[in-house]
């Protein structure tokens, strides 16, 4: 399947930030925001919040991702608290709902609007998984035996649906969106997502 990556406003700019870390803002950041909102003026009225960078993007754009511990400590605490935990404390969904979920690029895409079904994950864009599909992003670290590496331990269980739920309170300026927070998956799909990387007979940890 062919994976496309749906930017984001602030997700662009954050691309911008990334790709010019090197040299010192040429462009005055209200200029850039001006020209990010001018380059989308048709968009669809549900899209306009996307492009308002939130206090977390506007602060890993102002210091190009690479914020102060303060200002990291601060990010990743307020990210933190928007964490919502399934009501049952159980992480554990079905994987391969979760495989079929990062295989699927479906989600906040001009094409998408209004939404038909349910967002994908589109972790493959950014991940390797499994050996099986070849197709993969490489932004993101390979997802390989990431249960079987950590020996399914219930804390990397945890950690591994705070990480999706908002990957901005592991890593302040983390490229990984953030799937709970911003609404693009539901607790449910978050779970399924984990039994993906944590199910000791999913395709990730049998090395299929
Ligand atoms: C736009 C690219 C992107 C997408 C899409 C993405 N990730 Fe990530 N992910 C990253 C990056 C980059 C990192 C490395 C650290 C960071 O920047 O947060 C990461 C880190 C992780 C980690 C922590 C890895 C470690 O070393 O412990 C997990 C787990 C993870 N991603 C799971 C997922 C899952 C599951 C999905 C799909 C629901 C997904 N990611 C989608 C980019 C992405």
């Amino acid at each position: 399947m062919r994976k496309v990556l749906a930017l984001t406003g602030a997700g662009l700019l954050t691309v911008i930030a990334v790709a010019h870390a090197q040299q010192k803002p040429a462009v005055d950041p209200a200029k850039a925001d001006a020209a990010v909102k001018a380059a989308f003026a048709n968009a669809p009225a549900d899209w306009v919040p996307r492009l308002t960078p939130d206090e977390t993007m506007r602060r890993c754009s102002q210091t190009r991702n690479k914020p102060g511990k303060a200002t990291a400590a601060a990010i990743e605490k307020r990210e933190r608290a928007t964490i919502e935990y399934p009501a049952d404390g159980n992480f554990i969904g079905d994987w391969k709902k979760g495989e079929a979920l990062a295989q699927n690029g479906y989600g906040l895409r001009f094409t998408d609007y209004p939404p038909r079904r349910a967002s994908g994950g589109n972790c493959y864009a950014c991940h390797q998984l499994t050996k099986k599909e070849v197709s993969y992003g490489t932004l993101g670290p390979s997802l390989l035996e990431y249960g079987k590496l950590r020996d399914y331990k219930p804390e990397a269980i945890k950690a591994a649906y705070e990480k999706i739920y908002n990957s901005h309170a592991v890593l302040a300026c983390s490229n990984m969106p953030r799937f709970g927070t911003n609404k693009i998956l539901t607790i449910d799909q978050i779970k399924d997502a984990v039994a993906l990387l944590m199910s000791p007979d999913s395709p990730v940890n049998k090395g299929q």
